[in-house]
């Protein structure tokens, strides 16, 4: 059994995380020789060095490394175990931390806001980003829940599909496609395509299908944001294969066409996903389970 206190634990994952002395010191309101001497001492007890100092700056040791993994993990669960016992006090904070791939916001906030119409209490920190970005924010565990499309093995998570994602092919409404019906697939290679950047699930749901038709359209536009792709099919720059729930209000007003392609709507699902070893708060509970039955309220399968 190591001899280590949870203050040493604390203030070397300050250390390690900022690689400083005094920025840990300033972090933990405690002063540098205060934090140095707890480190000496850990590294004692531990028998191994966890720093070395090259010129002015410190670096983490193997050792360092490992125990900052631990300590993280330790500092952690300490927070789970904090909010487990806040729940049973009856004093729930209700914190809701969720982030949502950005074509999924386009109808994630509605949910939200209708959940937060029954639990007005909870606060509610939600981030939009792509599936990338999802993913790392599972795994350094900074999040309680995430909206995404289906995620990919080997990340020790929970995904429960809820919705459908259909990927559609939308043009300018005066493009001479538009109308046509049942358009070859090898049509697209004669196109421009829009796509959306590295890392976005879109992108790269779209990119299998059209390898697995062996079709190579033109993808010389990269574009980050829904509305960016949206915009430039509106302006006649290309095509695109967007989600249908992104073009809902652009195909109402006829702003966007849909285009009848063959093979086409790439059937996708959204996702809810969270840590496979994360004990859920109450309220991330409640909102995952409101998301299973609103997808089975809008019959989406
Ligand atoms: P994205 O959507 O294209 O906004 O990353 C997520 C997904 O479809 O997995």
């Amino acid at each position: 059994m190591l001899h280590l206190t949870l203050r040493q634990l604390k203030i070397y994952e300050a250390v390690a995380r900022n690689l400083s002395y005094s920025r840990a010191a300033r972090e933990l309101h405690l002063t540098q020789p205060a934090v140095s001497m707890q480190i000496k001492l850990l590294e004692e007890s531990l028998g191994l060095p966890l720093f070395e100092k090259l010129g002015k700056k410190i670096y983490l040791t193997e050792a360092g490394r490992e125990m900052y993994r631990y300590s993280r993990a330790i500092a952690e669960q300490l927070v789970e175990a904090e909010l487990v016992l806040a729940e049973l006090k009856g004093m729930e904070r209700g914190n809701l931390k969720i982030s949502v791939a950005s074509t999924a916001n386009y109808f994630a906030t509605q949910l939200l806001a209708s959940f937060r119409q029954t639990h007005p209490q909870i606060t509610l920190n939600l981030d939009v980003t792509n599936r990338e970005a999802l993913l790392g924010q599972l795994d350094q565990n900074e999040i309680d829940l995430a909206i995404m499309g289906q995620p990919p093995d080997g990340h020790d998570l929970i995904a429960e599909s809820f919705m459908e994602n259909p990927l559609v092919v939308i043009a300018a409404p005066d493009n001479p496609l538009a109308g046509q019906k049942n358009i070859p697939i090898s049509r697209l290679a004669e196109e421009t395509l829009i796509v959306r950047e590295e890392g976005s699930g879109t992108r790269s749901a779209s990119e299998r299908f059209f390898q697995s038709h062996q079709i190579a359209p033109l993808t010389g536009l990269v574009m980050n944001t829904n509305e960016a792709i949206k915009q430039s099919v509106q302006a006649g720059m290309g095509l695109a294969v967007v989600s249908l729930h992104t073009v809902s209000l652009e195909l109402e007003t006829k702003r966007l066409a849909l285009l009848d392609v063959a093979f086409f709507p790439i059937q996708r699902y959204w996702f809810i996903v969270h840590r496979k070893n994360k004990r859920l708060s109450a309220t991330a509970q409640a909102f995952r389970q409101f998301l299973l039955d609103e997808g089975k309220a809008k019959k989406a399968f």
